[in-house]
């Protein structure tokens, strides 16, 4: 067995397992989840607790637990919550298989990368914990790995054992293990059959992760895949019912011979999309309504999108069709129904503010002077709920609370501006993790509230060597921040 003492896990924080992302997703789903405000929220295995921490930060009146059994991990953690003078969280080391009923009940339990790549009797513990120590209204969000996709990665899984059989140390396990990749990827160098090709896919992909993500994923002694419908008759056992997934089939007609028994349709898509992993909400209460999210929910959120456009408004309605770009440069909507140009062009003006369904609706309505009936509501949430779906925009039950215009003395997420001392990947206020150029991250770091912009501009200046920034350039990246939620005021 790795020690994750020895070698700690990732410090990666999970937008999808953020309380506003799964209470979003119950609502969807016509399930009334906990309120996000004073949320008491416990997660399994939280490592050093990076992702409990983000959600520390954003939701300050809510209680946050995190458990893990490495010490190594749990006093890291420790240390960044004294460091940002977190009072709303706490991290203890301890074995799951110890908690009880009596340790309390929370509105939401998470465990991220915790199923699969525990023993068999922790798995079911895991389950236990879930059903007795989650609020009847409660969300538990498992992550976990799944057949038929995992089955290749097995296969390199079980090389990988096999030739480490004699080896304990994990520091020589993980130097040894890549070893082997590399000369196993370079004996099949010459060879173009399809096997081969994809064993070389394979090969090279695992040579690049992140040697603590490699170590544990690849290495450890467990790391047990299910398919869907097991997993799900696992859950049962436990009392528990299925609420819903972070990724969902977009289409959800095919195999519609099977459309009364929804476990066995998403079976069946898992077998057509050679599916490997799957992070599964699950609830106490079963839900009568059929599982498949309800996008007229959305009339109870918040939301925003990066749309993009340099067209004005009347350009545009009078256009037969236009398309919407993301800041990517991405076409995300081509929209030809004047109560859809009304909408996209309305996000694309607001962005990076986010408003609620029906304020969106005033503003068409006031601003725009477009009269929007029951017939074009149901078109726009049907629009804006595929937007979702693909990524391209954003639903909020509890909205972040960010500043996007930059004040005199800008303050950054304190996470934010230690994860960038850090050199790690930073998150930003909505949840999003990015890697920042070097001086943005530099300049991330002076946002303490303490320094006006020619303050920051001369200290950003005595850090950089060469091409020095010039107070435009500042006010660009300091807006770019700002549009990207990292400012807090
Ligand atoms: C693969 S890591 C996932 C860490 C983190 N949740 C993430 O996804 O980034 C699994 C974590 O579970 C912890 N763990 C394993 N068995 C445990 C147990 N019995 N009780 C508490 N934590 C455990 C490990 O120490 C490790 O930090």
């Amino acid at each position: 067995m790795l020690s994750y003492d020895e070698i700690p896990y990732t410090q990666n924080i999970y937008q999808q397992t953020q309380p506003n992302t799964l209470a979003t997703l119950a609502i969807l789903r016509d399930h009334l989840p906990p309120a996000i405000l004073h949320c008491r929220v416990l997660e399994l295995g939280c490592a050093q607790g990076n992702n409990l921490i983000a959600m520390a930060q954003t939701i300050p009146h809510g209680f946050f637990v995190g458990i893990d059994h490495s010490t190594t991990q749990i006093a890291a953690g420790n240390a960044l919550i004294a460091q940002l003078h977190l009072v709303n969280i706490q991290l203890k080391y301890l074995d799951l298989q110890t908690i009880t009923p009596e340790f309390g009940l929370f509105d939401y339990i998470i465990a991220h990368g915790v199923y699969s790549w525990v023993a068999p009797p922790v798995r079911e513990k895991l389950l236990a914990i879930c059903r007795d120590n989650l609020q009847p209204e409660g969300i538990a969000y498992l992550s976990y790995n799944t057949y038929p996709g995992w089955q290749s990665d097995e296969m390199l899984r079980e090389i990988l054992l096999f030739h480490l059989q004699q080896v304990t140390s994990p520091i020589e396990r993980l130097k040894k293990a890549k070893q082997l990749l590399k000369s196993l990827s370079d004996s099949i160098a010459h060879r173009y059959d399809n096997y081969a090709l994809s064993l070389k896919n394979k090969l090279q992909h695992l040579l690049q992760l992140p040697d603590n993500y490699f170590a544990h994923e690849h290495l450890e002694e467990y790391n047990d895949a299910v398919f869907f419908h097991q997993f799900i008759q696992q859950v049962q056992q436990y009392d528990l019912h299925y609420l819903t997934d972070l990724q969902t089939y977009m289409d959800n007609s095919l195999w519609s011979e099977n459309s009364e028994d929804f476990i066995a349709q998403q079976q069946y898509q898992d077998f057509l999309s050679n599916r490997r992993y799957r992070e599964t909400l699950l609830c106490r209460r079963e839900i009568a309504s059929p599982p498949q999210l309800n996008y007229r929910k959305i009339k109870e959120l918040s939301l925003s999108a990066a749309l993009k456009t340099t067209a004005t408004l009347s350009q545009i309605l009078s256009a037969d069709s236009v398309s919407f770009d993301n800041f990517a440069g991405k076409t995300v909507a081509a929209v030809s129904l004047p109560s859809l140009k009304a909408v996209c062009y309305c996000l694309s003006q607001i962005y990076p503010k986010i408003l609620n369904f029906q304020e969106i609706i005033d503003l068409i309505q006031q601003d725009y002077a477009f009269q929007v009936d029951t017939a074009d509501e149901d078109e726009i949430l049907h629009f804006l709920f595929n937007l979702f779906l693909t990524k391209d925009l954003e639903l909020y039950c509890y909205p972040p609370n960010f500043c996007f215009t930059v004040s005199s003395h800008p303050v950054a997420s304190p996470l934010a501006r230690l994860q960038s001392l850090q050199g790690e990947a930073v998150t930003n206020l909505r949840g999003e993790t990015f890697w920042l150029d070097k001086v943005t991250n530099l300049l991330l770091q002076s946002l303490d509230g303490q320094h006006s912009h020619s303050q920051i501009l001369s200290r950003l200046n005595k850090q950089l060597t060469d091409n020095l920034f010039s107070p435009s350039q500042l006010q660009q990246r300091l807006k770019y921040l700002a549009a990207q939620a990292f400012l807090v005021s």
